[in-house]
């Protein structure tokens, strides 16, 4: 039952912050490890921005595929990348992925926190990588976000109710802190922790695009929210707007808590 509501919670109805993604600025371990000639799996691909940058760096002699469980990405992704040689992207669930000792690389970015079983999900994942290949995961904890200065109480009351939402659909909101665990779990060997995370300043360049990233949030999750019934229409609004006018007379920083867990499978 909360498998099904977590389907519906995960369900992207915006891709402007997807798209705008690269290998190298949006999973940098990853780009550190690939290599020419790597056979790679990226699971929950989306929109396919990063899966790009992965065909690009293992080159003539790799192969890349993308899979989402979401048939509109998959579908942008093979308009947006249809040039690209030895990448192709299909519809597949992470739960259900039909591949064996396959990939020298299996990955999945800022998916499983989105998944009422994650545990189940990287066993699939393992399972569709090579003996002495390695699954990464690279993944938030929710818990540990940090604005400064502090955001409006109408925000923090949403960023609360979302938290809870989340939650209350099986979906585990510190997973990067527990990747460890279940990759142990997983029977992966040589476990290895970087730190990823997104801090954006406002002296950044790309400070607007980074901080708007939860008043959408608040604009497209919080309408599912409201259908829900975790907060009220007039409730997400205010938090909107408030957070709105934060940005652009207070905000000064914000840092999203993201690591990158690597793993060998024996
Ligand atoms: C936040 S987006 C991340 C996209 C991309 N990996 C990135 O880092 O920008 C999460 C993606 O996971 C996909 N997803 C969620 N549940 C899934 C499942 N059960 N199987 C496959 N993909 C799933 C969503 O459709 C969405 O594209």
């Amino acid at each position: 039952m909360t498998s099904h509501i977590a389907k519906e919670r995960a369900k992207l109805t915006k891709t402007s912050i997807i798209d705008a993604r690269t290998l190298e600025t949006s999973n940098k371990r990853l780009a550190e490890i690939l290599k020419p000639g790597m056979t790679v799996l990226d699971v929950g691909c989306g929109t396919g921005a990063i899966t790009c940058g992965i065909a690009e760096k293992v080159g003539s002699r790799g192969r890349v595929i993308g899979v989402d469980n979401n048939p509109q990405l998959i579908e942008k992704a093979r308009q947006n990348y249809k040039d690209v040689p030895r990448l192709t992207f299909e519809i597949q669930d992470i739960y259900d992925l039909p591949f064996q000792n396959q990939f020298d690389i299996v990955t999945s970015s800022r998916v499983l926190q989105w998944l009422s079983n994650p545990q189940k999900a990287l066993n699939m994942m393992v399972q569709a990588t090579k003996i002495n290949g390695f699954v990464l995961v690279l993944d938030y904890n929710h818990d540990k976000i940090v604005w400064e200065p502090e955001v409006p109480k109408s925000m923090q009351h949403f960023y609360e109710s979302f938290l809870r939402w989340r939650s209350e659909a099986g979906m585990d909101n510190a997973i990067a802190d527990h990747l460890p665990e279940m990759f142990k779990e997983a029977g992966l060997i040589n476990v290895k922790i970087t730190p990823q995370h997104e801090m954006a300043e406002n002296s950044d360049e790309e400070f607007q695009t980074h901080i708007t990233i939860w008043a959408e949030v608040a604009q497209f999750k919080g309408i599912q929210m409201v259908n829900d019934g975790f907060i009220s229409e007039k409730e997400r609004a205010q938090a909107e707007e408030d957070f709105r006018r934060w940005i652009n007379e207070r905000a000064k920083s914000q840092k999203m808590y993201l690591l990158a867990v690597e793993g060998m499978k024996k």
